[in-house]
């Protein structure tokens, strides 16, 4: 979790352009310990732990457990994304390296958060950093989240993806038709989710839920370009510190708009034990504290952070139901709605990258597969050293060699690696290879290093998006939802041409 953050009805006013206009201005800012600079040093809040056992949190649901993963290896040796082998994508993209996504494992990601937040005002804001790819956003407003900003851009992007930060609430249906079939109906669109099981074979329960939309602008060198469109779209903005404030007032002003912020607190909790939970505490305190001063607050915002199997070992990670667990009695007996912003955990598990093996060579010492991908397209690993699991998507053959093996790519660079050390059958040229988790803060992160222009993207779909009332109709006259398990190949992202790098020398002296 980088921060939690505080929203409180009370402080709009001091960001109010008409300050006069309320009584509270002025206490405002000492109503909240947000961090202070001493002496040009920041000091940091420490999180005070209550030894006190928690209750114990409800059990996760049968489907809020893990999500199951989309990449398989199928009995016959291949490697399959849903029902469909990654080969196949790749003849069908005739075109390497390209992501491939899973848009059922999107929804079942969603849907474990969703699950999770059973019971609670909530917000699940998605982290757009992690990935920028617009039918994906399109499809996480469709589910109901809200989006977690960075930039002007990403909220230019965010609005014209659909997400309206100014509504709060929409009525969301759910229903159950067929066994492990969730449909989730809003604004006469119908979006089907794959759920876990546990629904008798042909039923139809109606739940109504509400989903929060709201948009949050996070960083810490937010532009008064930036702050003046969120002041106009009605974002909520966290204000990271004293001068990102006075920015904040300013583009306040300018815009004639009230500015809804939250405060932004970076808890100083010692992250290998139950940081979400110990910095909930420590929120809690805060809200305690703020409340008594006189003060409404309304929001706790917890962050991102939940982590993944990037190794692949099968370790039991925490989930979202385990993750809104630590926090779910302290925000339901402060009454407050809580805020989310996944990123990772929503999205990176969806994706592979996916490679053609250009040749393997080795330099007395050390054996190399040379792929088509590279550093450019996925940076994570030459960056910071990150692990993304890496496999072959098709049986080796007779006779391969099992060998360890670094995987790089064509670029001038010594850090163009994608993997150290893999044991790895020996692939033919031509092979596929997989950089497996590649969902997020990978292809948002990808460059044009060495000219390697960035590449398409795909999902595999296994149902079609259906408007509700061709449910409707199919359903009276069939007695059937019109599911189309087609398991199709779409684009959703057009792989970048030279020419639209010459584009930007268009008109320029010679
Ligand atoms: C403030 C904030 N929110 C959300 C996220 C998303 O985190 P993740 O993708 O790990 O869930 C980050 C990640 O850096 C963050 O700093």
């Amino acid at each position: 979790m980088a921060a939690a953050n505080l929203l409180t009805r009370s402080l709009l006013p001091a960001l109010n352009p008409h300050p006069s206009s309320h009584p509270n201005r002025g206490s405002a800012a000492a109503a909240v310990s947000f961090p202070r600079r001493h002496h040009g040093r920041l000091s940091s809040v420490r999180a005070s732990v209550s030894t006190a056992s928690p209750s114990p949190p409800p059990q996760p649901a049968a489907a809020a457990g893990a999500p199951k993963h989309c990449f398989r290896r199928g009995a016959d040796g291949y490697l399959y994304c849903e029902g469909v082998r990654v080969e196949d994508a790749m003849a069908a993209a005739a075109r390497s390296p390209f992501y491939l996504y899973s848009k059922p494992q999107v929804l079942r990601n969603f849907a474990a958060y969703r699950e999770a937040l059973q019971g609670l005002r909530s917000v699940v804001g998605y982290a757009v950093k992690a990935n920028n790819n617009l039918p994906l956003l399109r499809l996480l407003r469709e589910l109901g989240c809200g989006a977690v900003l960075v930039s002007g851009n990403e909220l230019r992007l965010a609005l014209h993806a659909g997400f309206d930060p100014t509504r709060c609430c929409s009525l969301f249906l759910k229903f159950y038709l067929l066994r492990g079939m969730e449909w989730i109906i809003e604004q006469s669109k119908c979006v089907c989710i794959f759920a876990s099981g546990g629904m008798p074979f042909c039923c139809c329960i109606l739940f109504a839920f509400w989903m929060d939309y709201r948009c949050i602008f996070n960083g810490n060198g937010k532009t008064l370009e930036d702050l003046k469109l969120a002041a106009e779209s009605g974002v909520f903005v966290n204000v990271d510190s004293e001068f990102d404030l006075e920015n904040i007032v300013r583009a306040a002003r300018a815009t004639g708009k009230k500015v809804p912020v939250l405060l932004r607190i970076n808890p100083d909790v010692d992250p290998q034990v139950d940081i979400f939970r110990d910095a909930a505490i420590l929120m809690v305190n805060y809200v305690d504290e703020i409340r008594a001063q006189g003060f409404e607050l309304e929001y706790l915002n917890i962050g991102g952070g939940l982590g993944i199997d990037y190794h692949h070992t099968d370790a039991i990670l925490p989930t979202p139901m385990d993750l809104i667990n630590t926090v779910r009695e302290l925000v339901l007996s402060r009454d407050l709605t809580l805020i989310i912003e996944p990123g990772r955990s929503l999205i990176a598990n969806t994706c592979c990258f996916v490679n053609k093996v250009t040749g393997v060579k080795s330099n007395g010492t050390k054996n190399f597969i040379v792929v088509d991908g590279s550093m450019a397209e996925l940076i994570r690993p030459s960056l910071y050293g990150a692990y993304q699991h890496i496999e072959l998507v098709s049986p080796p053959s007779p006779g391969a060699e099992v060998a360890t093996f670094d995987i790089v790519g064509p670029v001038c660079e010594s850090a163009d690696f994608l993997g150290k050390d893999r044991e790895l059958p020996t692939p033919d040229e031509g092979a596929g290879l997989v950089v497996h988790d590649a969902g997020a803060y990978c292809m948002s992160m990808a460059s044009t290093y060495n000219l390697k222009l960035r590449p398409p993207e795909y999902w595999v779909q296994t149902t079609t998006d259906i408007p509700f009332f061709l449910v409707l109709i199919s359903w009276g006259i069939c007695k059937n939802p019109p599911v189309e398990e087609d398991g199709s190949i779409i684009k959703i992202r057009h792989e970048e041409k030279l020419d639209d790098y010459m584009k930007f020398f268009d008109g320029l002296p010679a």
